[in-house]
């Protein structure tokens, strides 16, 4: 168990395509590849840690012994953006992607708007720039009032508006209404507020631009943590891709140099628990502008700073460093590419280990997780529950610990009857303890059980009826934790029921 993980996003690394790179015009894509050809690139220290030896990364050196634990991680979620891609890192996969509008918003989501604000109807709707709609559009604004309502090739609902017509204030709380609305399907990644000032067809935005991200649909890792009072820093934008959930501490930078200060100020200071940090520029100033040799210096720098920081670590911090998606500054296009992305994950004396490539980059969410001790934590109560298990037929006590989205825990045993088939498994007492405190979400649960002669097997897997009543309140993807030769393996509900019977019409679909 870790006092401390550095959890390091460098935003947009990737590392070559992934095999449904064509559904998103990415064939032949690779971030990482396309910077090691400039000759600003020079990663030593990211090398040692096992960088080339990564499935894929042939481009590069490898060494015989690495210092990190090494994965190239697959996207499951449908998408190549920040939101997407940090959401899965913690947790939450996304089937589906963001919603985007090319032809403007529908009329249910417009007729609400004006309905819920009050406003005397909205201009625009359509996907256009920033800077020519309110060229275009400001003048008819100031006549009538109407705010400007647009979009871009992003899942975005930006709303415009002159600091005279509508006060900032005024123009924060139709987006606060807009996002209440833009849930669901229509859940896009971001509503941005657009102030201008400025006459006669002359405009400029002003700095009071402000972004409403979508909450995570599902539980996230900072959620559990949070809940369960392990400390959680964000570093960079990792406080707004949240909205700020289940942080408790936020550091906002404004470069790459600002991020390494931070997590070199976070790191002297002592804090522990999760340090959550997203290093942007690589992305935004150099991925986004085709800049190959400013993102082969940027990473550079990045390489040298970590020359820096690997020293400081001792056995308590874990290190894990990763990426969100590709945005290959070597092709032609300036968008995020689906891509693979790296993880490394590096503790002081720790095992060389390559896992090859993992399906999901939430395998960063489990790590973390995982080595925070919230899983050991989650085997330990089970195992105490077992203590109440009622079993005087069987001999067989079963424990089981229930972790809920706002990380409190519900343990239950099994209790017997004389009537065998009366009986209730461990797992049915936890959830329904939980349910009947109002729980409705639900992240994993550990089980485990104790036979007559005492030997502790934590190999449980419940039974039929358990998982049935399980995928009442659970997604295909709840864990399954139970530990074996002193490792926590992790599974999921959909291991053990693929389908399960459902009267929601939805779910039978
Ligand atoms: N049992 C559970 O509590 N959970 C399981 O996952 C499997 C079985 C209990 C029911 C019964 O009291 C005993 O184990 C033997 O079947």
């Amino acid at each position: 168990m870790k006092k401390r993980i550095f959890l390091i996003v460098l935003d947009s690394l990737g590392i070559g395509e992934l095999p449904d790179a064509h559904l998103f015009g990415d064939i032949g894509t690779n971030t990482l590849k396309s910077i090691s050809k400039s000759p600003n690139f020079n990663i030593p220290n990211l090398i040692s840690l096992g960088l080339g030896n990564i499935d894929g990364v042939d481009y590069l050196p490898t060494v015989k012994s690495h210092l990190g634990k090494i994965a190239r991680l697959r996207e499951k979620s449908m998408g190549k953006d920040t939101t997407v891609g940090h959401f899965e890192l913690s947790g939450v996969v996304m089937e589906k992607p963001l919603p985007t509008y090319p032809n403007g918003f529908p009329k249910e989501i417009i007729d609400l708007f004006i309905e819920k604000t009050g406003v005397l109807g909205i201009l625009c709707n359509k996907p256009y720039s920033g800077t020519e709609v309110i060229r275009d559009y400001g003048d008819e604004h100031i006549r009538t009032g109407k705010p400007i309502v647009y979009t871009s090739a992003d899942s975005v609902f930006q709303i415009a508006a002159h600091q005279d017509i509508i006060e900032v204030d005024e123009l924060y709380k139709l987006c606060e209404i807009a996002r209440e609305i833009l849930q669901g399907k229509h859940g896009v990644g971001r509503v941005i507020a657009r102030p201008f000032t400025g006459y006669n067809g002359q405009y400029t935005r002003t700095q009071w631009r402000r972004d409403y991200s979508l909450e995570a649909p599902g539980i996230t890792m900072l959620d559990i943590l949070m809940g369960r009072g392990v400390k959680v820093t964000s570093i960079g934008k990792i406080y707004d891709i949240f909205a700020g959930r289940g942080i408790c501490c936020s550091l906002p930078t404004h470069s790459n140099s600002d991020g390494m200060a931070a997590l070199d100020e976070v790191e002297a200071n002592g804090t522990e628990g999760l340090i959550f940090a997203n290093l942007v520029d690589f992305d935004m100033v150099y991925g986004h502008r085709n800049n190959v040799n400013g993102y082969a210096s940027a990473l550079s720098e990045f390489d040298k700073w970590l020359g820096d920081f690997l020293p400081k670590l001792t056995p308590d911090d874990l290190l894990i460093i990763t990426a969100d998606h590709g945005c290959d500054p070597g092709d032609i296009s300036t968008d995020h590419t689906r891509e693979y992305v790296p993880a490394i994950i590096y503790e002081k004396d720790g095992k060389s280990e390559n896992l090859g490539t993992v399906e999901g980059l939430d395998f960063v969410s489990k790590t973390v997780l995982s080595e925070l001790g919230i899983m050991e934590e989650l085997i330990a109560c089970a195992l105490e529950a077992s203590k109440n298990a009622y079993s005087p037929y069987s001999e067989f006590c079963v424990g089981a610990a229930l972790l809920c989205g706002d990380g409190s825990i519900y343990t239950g045993a099994n209790i017997e009857n004389s009537s065998y088939s009366m009986t209730l498994c461990a797992e049915r007492v936890a959830f329904s303890k939980a349910v009947f405190e109002g729980k409705r979400q639900f992240k994993g649960i550990a089980i485990v059980s104790v036979d007559k002669e005492g030997n502790t097997n934590t190999a449980c897997i419940p039974c039929g009826a358990c998982l049935q009543f399980m995928s009442e309140f659970c997604q295909p993807s709840f864990e399954i934790y139970r530990k074996i030769n002193g490792k926590t393996e992790i599974y999921h509900l959909s291991d053990f029921l693929p389908c399960s019977f459902s009267l929601r019409e939805a779910d039978t679909k």
